[in-house]
């Protein structure tokens, strides 16, 4: 099969989701952070799109909301490299070789799943469904979803991050 590569966008019904997850907050921003955990059940990839939809259906300032987001990555997570590398670990990617994709992973980078590699370049972690279901195995690396893979060819598109890294 063919290795897709996506931008990732949020579907549209999983905005849905979120705007009534969003709603039943209106004005209270201290519930901000309890908006985002639920959400991030929703679509693990909160965007400024997603950001905009909370925004709204809480009454907050967009502004207020997305540097929230990024501050509560920032806090989520120890020391990230300049890629993310997220593995979906969820069941369909699972069946589908997702531990295979991961294995080569850890063995291109030399470095295991939570961890960074010594240049700060590359961070491996895992992360739930990312709505490519059917073409699993998936990943992101930062926004952009990476599908269909086999050991080979994740190897080969993180060959290209290191590639135009250096240039
Ligand atoms: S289970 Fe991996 S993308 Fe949905």
């Amino acid at each position: 099969m063919e290795t897709g590569k996506y931008l990732l966008e949020t579907p549209s019904s999983k905005l849905v989701e979120v705007a009534a997850i969003a709603s039943k907050y209106k004005g209270r921003r201290d519930k901000l952070m309890d908006v985002l955990i639920q959400v991030q059940r929703v679509t693990p990839a909160i965007s400024r799109e997603v950001s905009g939809v909370i925004a709204r259906e809480m009454g907050l300032p967009l502004p207020d909301v997305y540097s929230f987001v990024t501050f509560y990555a920032m806090l989520s997570v120890h020391q990230q490299g300049k890629y993310v590398i997220r593995m979906c670990k969820s069941a369909p990617c699972h069946v589908r070789g997702a531990q295979e994709i991961v294995d080569a992973i850890k063995e291109q980078l030399g470095i295991d799943v939570g961890e960074t590699t010594e240049d700060g370049r590359f961070t491996l972690e895992y992360c739930p469904c990312i709505g490519l279901c059917e073409f699993s195995p998936a990943i992101l690396i930062n926004e952009k979803a990476y599908s269909n893979l086999t050991p080979e060819s994740v190897k080969d598109i993180i060959k290209q991050y290191i590639r135009e890294d250096a240039i």
